[in-house]
């Protein structure tokens, strides 16, 4: 593939990535390294430029390199096992509510068939689809600017749920009202105080429940000396997992 004006690039130089759109402006200088348009228009992605290998964007590059966030994010370590977990595929219909900077709903929507989203903030709402519309995703999403509580949803419409807002207890009686019997829901929550009460608002509605978290542990890429980089997230949230039942 042959880089064109318009494209995004990321260019990677040793462990350090850089994602950037091929305008006539375009400039990146790292320390003595520096390139320009003319020295990546027309280029074979895969190529190494001036000490860049210029690459295509993955969605984890694009989430967290690309999209601008101005809520806490999932990050794609979460989502990408959220998105298999709650057991998507182009046939389901996912309900997703605080879309937020958009993050985790550009991943969903990449196995689900329809994603109905909900963002109560419109500034929040704006940030999501403005996301989207620069990487051109999220096409199968059908976002609203409102509080998930008041939208109008026919009981058992959903085969999954994904929730991410800061208290999910008040949503609990909704949501398994929506949900297809035996349709899976998920929720990410930052502390283990939130997950415990939690536990207790859906005991009795639902079953099957998972809590989890996930840690990556980065390694330092030298094959004479390899160990874990120094330095790691060691937390971004609880993952519970949970299915209705009836
Ligand atoms: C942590 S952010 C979500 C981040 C998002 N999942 C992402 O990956 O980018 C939580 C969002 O929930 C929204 N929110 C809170 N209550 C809501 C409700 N009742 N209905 C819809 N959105 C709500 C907030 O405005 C906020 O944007």
């Amino acid at each position: 593939m042959i880089l064109k004006e318009g494209d995004f690039v990321l260019l990677v130089d040793g462990e350090k990535r850089y994602l950037k759109r091929l305008t006539r402006d375009f400039s990146l200088s790292v320390k003595d390294k520096q390139v320009k348009f003319q020295d990546v228009l027309g280029q074979e992605v895969g190529k190494v430029i001036k000490g860049f290998c210029l690459l295509l964007p993955t969605l984890e590059d694009i989430i967290l390199l690309g999209f601008k966030r101005k809520t806490q994010i999932v990050y794609p370590k979460d989502s990408f096992y959220i998105a298999f977990k709650l057991n998507l595929s182009k046939e389901k219909r996912l309900l997703e509510f605080g879309v937020g900077s958009g993050a985790s709903t550009a991943v969903f929507s990449q196995l689900a068939g329809e994603v109905w989203a909900y963002e109560i903030r419109e500034d929040f709402y704006k940030l999501a689809k403005s996301n989207w519309e620069k990487f051109n995703l999220c096409q199968n999403v059908k976002l609203q600017n409102m509080d998930f509580l008041t939208a109008q949803l026919e009981e058992g419409f959903f085969d999954a749920a994904f929730i991410d807002v800061k208290d999910p207890l008040p949503y609990m009686d909704k949501v398994w009202k929506v949900l297809k019997p035996g349709a899976p829901m998920g929720s990410i929550l930052p502390t283990t105080n939130q997950v415990s009460d939690l536990l207790r608002a859906i005991e009795g509605s639902f079953c099957d429940i998972e809590v989890l978290e996930i840690s990556h542990r980065y390694y330092k890429i030298n094959p004479e000396r390899l160990r874990p980089q120094d330095t790691m997230v060691a937390h971004t949230g609880y993952i519970l997992f949970a299915r209705k039942r009836i």
